[in-house]
This record gives C-alpha cells, structure tokens and sequence, in this order.
C-alpha cells in the first residue's frame, strides 16, 4: 500500500472525550471536554495529565483551585460531551443545568463528580507547563469512584459495562467488544 503523507493533527487515536469539572474560589462548578487526557504514572503514584488551552475558563479555574476531577462518559453520552466541548462557563452559563448533568459532591476535592459518569477521578495539580499551544496539567489521584453495577464483586471493573466514548479525528466512537485480555492470559468473560 503506497504512503501519503498528511499534516499532522491530534495524530495519536483514539483519544478519550472526558468531562472534566473544576470550581472557581466560590465553589461554583465548571466542565470542560478534553480529548487531551492519558495516564502517565501508573501505580506509584498514580498521575494522570490533562492539556488545555490557556484561552478556556477551566484553565484558569484549575490555576486558581489546584484541583480538578476527570468524569469518564459513556458513548451514549456524546451529545452532552460534545455540548460542554462548545460551550463556555466564562459567560457564567451553568453546564450542569444546561445540558442535564448531575453534580455529586466528591470525597477530598472541591470540584463535583459528574453523576452520570461511570468513572470519576479525582486529582490534586501537582504540576503544570506550557508545552506548544496547550498547557500540561499533572493531577495526582487521590480517589476513584465507579458506579456499583460496573463493579465485580472483588472490586474490579468490568469494562464490558463502561460503554468508553472515544475521539478520533472529529468523530465520536464506542469501543465496541473487547477481544482478548492482557497477556492473552485466558477467556474473556
Ligand atoms: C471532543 C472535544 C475535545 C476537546 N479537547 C480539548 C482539549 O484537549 N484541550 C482543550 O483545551 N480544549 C479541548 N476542547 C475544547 C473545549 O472543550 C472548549 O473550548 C470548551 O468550550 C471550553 O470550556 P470552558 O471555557 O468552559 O473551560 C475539546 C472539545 C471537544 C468537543
């Protein structure tokens, strides 16, 4: 197959499309959409990165607070992640109301899971640095919520029920079925 080269654009797929909630200094909570999300240490400790543009309000909320939480939505959820993705809170419009979220009070930091959100990660700012036209943010977690029923009864997840939502080139995805597991170590139940 012959090659054609192209302009590169987010060229690593698939991206997540995550719901991330921050708050100012008054509490009040903000979500923005970033297909910019990754694990970057993964055990000891557990650091997640986030890019985002100097120019959002959540940037400045982030700068401000020091905390933020990734809420992970299921594909059925794209409308509402592709609506916090254009949209901004700056002008004071309240997203949770506005497109049908729901705010649940997290367990050490000020910034509200998303209900709807199977996963929700909260995150401490440990660092932050301007890397070309986004700034990274590096948040320690420092709690995990999943919903009950996506839990088995050793307190895995299983990641047949999370539904992922996935970005690639402008377009919303679901993961469709998994295939083997780690190691091809056995069946997939
Ligand atoms: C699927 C999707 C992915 C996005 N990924 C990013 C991203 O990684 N970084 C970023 O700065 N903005 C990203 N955006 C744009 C922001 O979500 C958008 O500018 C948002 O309106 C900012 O909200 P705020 O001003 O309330 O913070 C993305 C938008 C969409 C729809």
């Amino acid at each position: 197959m012959k090659k054609i080269q192209i302009a590169p654009a987010r060229p690593v797929y698939p991206s997540p499309a995550a719901l991330i909630t921050s708050v100012d200094s008054a509490g009040r909570a903000n979500i923005i959409t970033l297909a910019e999300v990754f694990n970057i240490s993964i055990a000891n400790p557990v650091i997640v990165g986030i890019a985002i543009r100097p120019a959002t309000f959540s940037h400045g909320l982030i700068v401000e607070t020091g905390q933020f939480v990734v809420n992970q939505p299921t594909a059925a959820m794209a409308k509402q992640v592709d609506q916090c993705g254009s949209t901004s809170g700056r002008d004071g419009v309240d997203k949770f109301a506005r497109f049908g979220l729901t705010p649940l009070p997290a367990a050490v930091v000020k910034p509200p899971l998303i209900a709807e959100c199977p996963v929700n990660v909260e995150c401490e700012l440990t660092g932050r640095q301007t890397v070309g036209d986004h700034d990274l943010f590096l948040g320690e977690v420092v709690a995990v919520h999943v919903d009950e029923d996506k839990l088995d009864a050793d307190g895995h997840i299983l990641t047949d029920r999370l539904d992922p939502l996935a970005y690639i080139e402008g377009d919303y995805w679901s993961l469709g079925q998994a295939f083997a597991k780690h190691g091809f170590s056995g069946p997939i139940e």
